[in-house]
């Protein structure tokens, strides 16, 4: 059987008295996209940065290809090939397009005063040009980002995350704000990276439509616990996920 690329152990968080991740395990496979959904206030983003090693859990074990990453920061957990997006957007207004994707790299290889300086091309431009043509925004590559309408603010920053090749990449609401015409191209982007890069996604997201055609398999998520894990089609048939979250 296939090693999971990512598993979580019986993950816990509590603020207070309040238990925002409860005893949480699942896995994620080589390839796979990985849906996590629920309520508000069900512990996803709790769980989003305890993967990221923004925060750390209170118990419980997170394995990254076979080894124990529990307790790492987020620079480390980059490095070991875990990449993001950011639920607010995270791009440099003032810079080129191409110069955001090359600084993003630049970045992970832990140049922290990157950004403060012009961006040094070391064979990033390639990259960034491959990610430019794969994202369809050739002819805004040279454009500052700021001028850019938010839906396309919103897929350079999906592509920034994919400059430092990433084995898995979580995504935050990849969805949120951006015009309803725009979330088809996103998911078959989505999928193409996915064919292409043979990437794994872990993708909170509320827009139901998008989760359902782009998942492999969904988490749902209630009150910090895990209520199910299954297909699309064995979600949206189970019977305490619809009285739960999916109904009217
Ligand atoms: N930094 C924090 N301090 C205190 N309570 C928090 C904090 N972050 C999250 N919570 C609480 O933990 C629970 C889960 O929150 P969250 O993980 O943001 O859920 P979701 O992303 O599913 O909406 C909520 O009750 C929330 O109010
Ligand atoms: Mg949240």
């Amino acid at each position: 059987m296939t090693q999971p690329l990512l598993q979580v152990s019986d993950l816990h968080k509590a603020y207070g008295a309040i238990q925002a991740v409860g005893g949480v395990s699942f896995e994620v496979y080589p390839g796979e996209i990985f849906g996590v959904i629920g309520p508000n206030g069900s512990g996803k983003t709790t769980l989003f940065n305890s993967m990221l090693g923004q925060i750390t859990p209170d118990s419980g074990r997170i394995m990254l290809n076979g080894r124990d990453v529990s307790g790492l920061g987020p620079l480390a957990l980059n490095r070991l090939g875990v990449g993001r997006t950011f639920q607010t957007l995270q791009v440099f207004g003032k810079m080129s397009v191409r110069d955001n994707l090359i600084v993003a790299a630049q970045e992970h290889q832990g140049n922290m005063w990157s950004r403060m300086f012009a961006p040094t091309d070391s064979g990033l431009g390639a990259k960034a040009d491959a990610l430019i043509d794969q994202f369809h925004i050739r002819h805004v590559a040279d454009k500052r980002a700021g001028e850019l309408s938010y839906g396309q603010q919103k897929l350079v920053d999906i592509a920034m995350a994919f400059m430092s090749e990433p084995d898995l990449v979580l995504l935050d609401e990849p969805c949120a704000g951006v015009n309803p015409s725009l979330v088809g191209g996103i998911s078959q982007l989505l999928k193409e990276l996915n064919q292409t890069r043979k990437g794994s996604f872990v993708v909170i997201e509320h827009n139901m439509d998008f989760v359902m055609d782009l998942c492999h398999r969904i988490m749902v998520m209630v009150e910090g616990k895990v209520m199910a894990i299954g297909t699309p089609a064995e979600i949206r048939a189970n019977k305490q996920v619809l009285d739960a979250y999916l109904g009217n």
